[in-house]
């Protein structure tokens, strides 16, 4: 549960974000392949050279869950439900993956975004990322 100091930062960085999802996410995503290179191999078929269709449009579909997430603070589990059902059971992502994500997330966001992301939005969106991973991992069996 977050506080309502850690809800305000969390909705008031997304609404910066929102218009910009495709652009982060491709950025955040490119990040992760280049400091983080293992965990391409669940991209095989995607084609992962710089601002590609593939990535734009793959890091548009994470920001926007994100952006569902930060939308419904209170029911995240619910929100992110059928997401966390494909991580689980078809995608099976090594849970550990989704903590150097998040990484590249907070690294993205502080770039984009230097004025806003001052050390209470980062400790808000800190917690808000691993809360997001909770739940996308938590159908693991
Ligand atoms: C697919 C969100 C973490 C690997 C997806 C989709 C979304 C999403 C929205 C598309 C689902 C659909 O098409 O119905 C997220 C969010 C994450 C996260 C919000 C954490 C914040 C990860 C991580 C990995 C990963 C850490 C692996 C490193 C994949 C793969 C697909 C996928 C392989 C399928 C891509 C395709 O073939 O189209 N994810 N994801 N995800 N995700 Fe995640």
């Amino acid at each position: 549960t977050f506080s309502e100091a850690e809800k305000a930062a969390i909705t008031s960085l997304w609404s910066k974000i929102s218009g910009h999802a495709d652009d982060i996410g491709a950025e955040a995503l490119e990040r992760l392949f280049l400091s983080f290179p293992q965990t391409k191999t669940y991209f095989s078929s995607f084609d992962l050279s710089h601002g590609s269709a593939d990535l734009r449009r793959h890091g548009g579909k994470v920001v926007s869950a994100i952006g569902k997430a930060a939308q419904h603070l209170g029911d995240i589990d619910h929100a992110l439900s059928r997401l966390s059902d494909l991580h689980a059971q078809i995608l099976r992502v090594d849970p550990g993956n989704f903590r150097l994500l998040n990484h590249s997330i907070q690294v993205t966001l502080a770039v984009h975004f230097p004025k806003e992301f001052n050390a209470t939005t980062h400790a808000a969106w800190d917690k808000f990322l691993s809360v997001v991973s909770a739940v996308l991992v938590s159908k693991y069996r």
